[in-house]
C-alpha cells in the first residue's frame, strides 16, 4: 500500500496534488511519501516483535538526508556500504551503534572512519578483508565487532544482476568454509565475532530461497556454537520484493517474512537484524515527468518525455517494469493508447517501456512512474549534462524540496580548468 492515490481524477501524494508540486519545482522530479516510508518500516519492525531485533534500512536504495531522518526517527538503524553512506547516516543523526557496515570492498580508510565514529558491526566478506580490519582495529587500540557474510549457494530466482547468494557471485565466503574462517577470526585480537550475516539477493518474490538460506544459517549457528564461538546476532540481509506491476502476483508480506524467520531461526535465541531497502523505499516514491512530444513512428507512437535513463536507469539496466500512470486520470470511456515511452538521451537504450497500453496523453501532460523510490534517485547521473532531478518530500498537506535541481552554472562550476590551458 502507498499514499499516491487519485482524488476526483487527480493524482495526489498524500494530501498534495502532484500537479501542484510540478508547478512549484518543475519536471522531472522524485516525490516521496513520509507516511509510506513510516508504514513500511513499521511493518518490518512489527514482524520481528517476537525477538530482540533491529531493522537496518539499506540506504543504498534511497539515501537523501530527509528520508534517513524520517526512518531514524521511527527507530531504524542503517545498513551502509561505503564511507559516504556512513557519513550520511551519521549526518542524519543515526548513532554509530545502529549502523552496520556491509560491502565486499571496504577500504582501510572506511574501516578507520567507522571504528572512530562508532559502529554496530562490520559484515566481513573475505579473509583479506578480515586481516585488514584486524590490523586497523589493533592500530587504533580497538576491537571491531564482526559477523562473517556467508554465501549459502542458494538461487534467489531474481534478475541475474541482483542475485548475490550463488557460489558464482562475488559475495561472502562459501558456507562450506565457514567453520575454518570463524576459527581463524577467533584468533585475531582486533576482532570480536558476534554473529553471522547472509544476503542472497534483491527483489525476491518468493519466500522459498530465504527459507533455504536461513535453514543453512540455523545449522551453521549450531555448528559454530559447538566450536566455541559466541553467535548472538544474525543479520539476515534484505531482498524482499515489491509489486512493480499491478498484474503481478503480490510478493509475500513482511509479516509472512517475519514468521518465516521465527520458524527457521527463532529457537536459537539470537538478536535478529535485517537490511531491507526496496520494500521500505520503493513504493514510497514516484518519478514525475512531462510529455514533450507525441511522435508518430511508422508502426508505433513514441511518447518523448522530459525524464531519461540518467534519471531512472532501472528499465535500461534490468529491463525493469514500472507502472506508468497519468497525473490526471483518464475520463472513463476514453480509449487507451499504446506507446513506446522514451527519454531525450541520444541512445536507443533510453527507453522506459515499449508497447505500453495506458491512458491517452498529449504534449505537456504529466505522467508518474510508480515504485520509483528505491534505486531511482540514488542511481541517477548527469549524463548528457542533464541536471540531477530534484527530490521532494511530502508529509500530509506539506511538501518540501529535499534536494534541489542544480543550475547549469552549478554543474559547470564543479569542473576545474587548469591554469596552464
Ligand atoms: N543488504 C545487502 C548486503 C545488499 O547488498 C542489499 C542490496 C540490501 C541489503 C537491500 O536489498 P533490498 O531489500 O533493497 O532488495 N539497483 C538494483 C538493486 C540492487 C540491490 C543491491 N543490494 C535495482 O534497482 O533493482
Amino acid at each position: 500500500m502507498d499514499h499516491f492515490l487519485y482524488r476526483d481524477g487527480a493524482l495526489y501524494a498524500e494530501d498534495v496534488p502532484v500537479s501542484e508540486i510540478a508547478a512549484a519545482v518543475g519536471t522531472p522530479f522524485y516525490v516521496y511519501s513520509t507516511a509510506t516510508l513510516q508504514r513500511h518500516f513499521k511493518l518490518f519492525d512489527d514482524a520481528l516483535d517476537w525477538a530482540d531485533h533491529l531493522v537496518c534500512f539499506a540506504m543504498k536504495s534511497l539515501s537523501n538526508q530527509a528520508v534517513l531522518k524520517v526512518l531514524a526517527d521511527a527507530g531504524a538503524g542503517m545498513d551502509v556500504v561505503s564511507g559516504g553512506e556512513y557519513a550520511r547516516a551519521k549526518a542524519a543523526g543515526v548513532p554509530g551503534d545502529k549502523i552496520v557496515f556491509s560491502g565486499v570492498g571496504k577500504t582501510a580508510d572506511e574501516m578507520r572512519q567507522a571504528l572512530k565514529g562508532g559502529i554496530r558491526q562490520f559484515n566481513v566478506e573475505s579473509e583479506p578483508e578480515m586481516a585488514v580490519l584486524d590490523r586497523v582495529a589493533q592500530d587504533l587500540g580497538m576491537v571491531a565487532p564482526i559477523t562473517v557474510r556467508v554465501n549459502p549457494d542458494v538461487d534467489a530466482k531474481t534478475h541475474a544482476k541482483i542475485a548475490t547468494g550463488r557460489s558464482e557471485d562475488k559475495f561472502g565466503i562459501p558456507i562450506s568454509r565457514a567453520r575454518e574462517v570463524y576459527a581463524h577470526a577467533a584468533k585475531l585480537k582486533g576482532l570480536k565475532v558476534i554473529g553471522i550475516d547472509v544476503h542472497i539477493g534483491s527483489q525476491l518474490t518468493d519466500l522459498a530461497p530465504f527459507e533455504q538460506a536461513y535453514g543453512k544459517v540455523a545449522e551453521l549457528t549450531e555448528q559454530l556454537r559447538a566450536d566455541g564461538h559466541e553467535i548472538s546476532r544474525l543479520d539476515l540481509g534484505g531482498g524482499l520484493g515489491i509489486p512493480y506491476a499491478r498484474s503481478n502476483a503480490a510478493p509475500p508480506l513482511p509479516s509472512d517474512y517475519g514468521a518465516l524467520i521465527e520458524r527457521t531461526l527463532g529457537h536459537l535465541d539470537c538478536e535478529i537484524e535485517i537490511e531491507p531497502g526496496r520494500l521500505i523505499s520503493g513504493n514510497a516514491g514516484l518519478m514525475v515527468s512531462k510529455v514533450i512530444y507525441v511522435k508518430e513512428g511508422e508502426d508505433r507512437k513514441f511518447l518523448i518525455i522530459d525524464a531519461a535513463m540518467n534519471d531512472l536507469i532501472r528499465p535500461a539496466m534490468y529491463e525493469a517494469w514500472h507502472d506508468i500512470v497519468p497525473v490526471v486520470e483518464a475520463t472513463p470511456g476514453d480509449a487507451p493508447a499504446t506507446y513506446d515511452i522514451v527519454g531525450p538521451v541520444c541512445e536507443s537504450g533510453d527507453t522506459f517501456t515499449k508497447g505500453r497500453a495506458m491512458a491517452k496523453v498529449g504534449s505537456d501532460d504529466l505522467i508518474a512512474f510508480r515504485s520509483a523510490g528505491a534505486y531511482g534517485a540514488v542511481m541517477s547521473s548527469e549524463y548528457n549534462s542533464r541536471p540531477l532531478i530534484p527530490e521532494v518530500l511530502v508529509n500530509g498537506d506539506q511538501f518540501a524540496v529535499i534536494r534541489a535541481r542544480p543550475t547549469y552554472e552549478e554543474m559547470i562550476a564543479r569542473d576545474t580548468v587548469p591554469e596552464w590551458l
